[in-house]
């Protein structure tokens, strides 16, 4: 193996950079050439990419987001796409890919090696925690901390006023950010979208606590378990307490990455390469257990990784 190629694709992720680095540099290692393609699967169609070396990712490891740019690509989902993606990787003697990303980028990854044979290592990456086959994406444990220093500041405005806020956090239908962070945070209840939503349990809790004289509320949302604003606005009319509503949005994928997310991306970047390199065709690295872990990329792909379950019953005892 020559020269490979490494991109990252879908919603950007913490940590994004320190994996791109630890790629280019196994690689540079071993003698093998890194293409950098710009923008996810776009850079393909387009021919969008650069040789890289050992400098090219110098001072990256600890800034969030992407230097190669990410994009959620609608042409590369056709087969006139994929097929442009194709001449490019003729024309740049790509014979392997890293693809750094979440669901969406492993499912076009391996479409295109149906089509094209061209290997792929996948690296899960992104704050949602959904891929199967892992017990950690990157990005994920940055996101969380950034979730529980925003609760924690929510806090001291909330107890100052002694009001009821309803935080919305990302995740899109998973409840990873909204139950790791909520447990953390010593969130009053969370909603999931992995477990029924009950509105009414959610304001007697409320209630109850304000009898014995809480001086704030915390409730943390998923995103795909409703809308922070529709939940507060009925909160609001059935307790008749004074609630806010606050989305966090985009600033939980932002941010330098923890050291974990720091050492989990150095750790399946190297792996993603020795794997390439060792002739598999079709992979995603992961974390399970504390150890390292290959699969077969087909075996993942659509697993279910619902939020776990005796977490939120942990979270839902402590929280009384
Ligand atoms: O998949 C990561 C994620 O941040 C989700 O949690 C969220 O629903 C979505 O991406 C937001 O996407 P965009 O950045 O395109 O608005």
């Amino acid at each position: 193996m020559q020269r490979i190629g490494v991109m990252t694709s879908g919603g950007d992720a913490p940590g994004m950079n320190a994996a791109i680095r630890a790629v280019v540099r196994k690689a540079v290692f071993h003698g093998v050439e890194v293409m950098g393609i710009r923008r996810g699967f776009n850079g393909f169609i387009e021919g969008d990419m650069a040789l890289m070396h050992s400098g090219s990712v110098g001072g990256i490891i600890h800034r969030g987001g992407t230097v190669l740019f990410s994009a959620r690509s609608s042409e590369f989902a056709t087969e006139t796409g994929r097929k442009k993606a194709w001449e490019s990787v003729v024309r740049f003697g790509l014979q392997g890919l890293v693809a750094i990303g979440g669901d969406g980028t492993f499912h076009g990854a391996a479409a295109f090696y149906r089509e094209y044979g061209l290997p792929v290592a996948c690296i899960p990456a992104t704050i949602d925690n959904d891929i199967g086959g892992t017990d950690y994406a990157i990005g994920f444990d940055t996101a969380i901390n950034n979730v529980v220093e925003a609760i924690d500041k929510i806090k001291d405005t909330a107890t100052s006023h002694e009001r009821t806020f309803v935080i919305e956090v990302m995740g899109r239908s998973s409840g990873h950010i909204a139950l790791a962070a909520g447990l953390a945070g010593g969130a009053e209840s969370i909603l999931v979208p992995e477990q029924p939503v009950n509105i009414d349990e959610v304001c007697s809790r409320l209630i109850r606590g304000q009898r014995r004289g809480k001086e704030h509320s915390i409730i943390v949302v998923a995103e795909g378990a409703g809308s922070a604003l529709n939940i507060g606005q009925t909160i609001k009319e059935k307790t008749g307490f004074d609630t806010k509503v606050t989305i966090l949005g985009h600033l939980q994928r932002g941010g330098s990455p923890t050291a974990f997310d720091r050492n989990l991306a150095s750790t399946l970047g190297c792996l993603a390469v020795e794997i390439l390199m060792g002739g598999e065709k079709l992979s995603m690295v992961g974390w399970l257990r504390g150890e390292p872990v290959r699969h077969d990329l087909e075996s993942v792909l659509d697993q279910p990784r619902p939020a776990d379950s005796a977490m939120y019953r942990l979270a839902d005892i402590l929280s009384m």
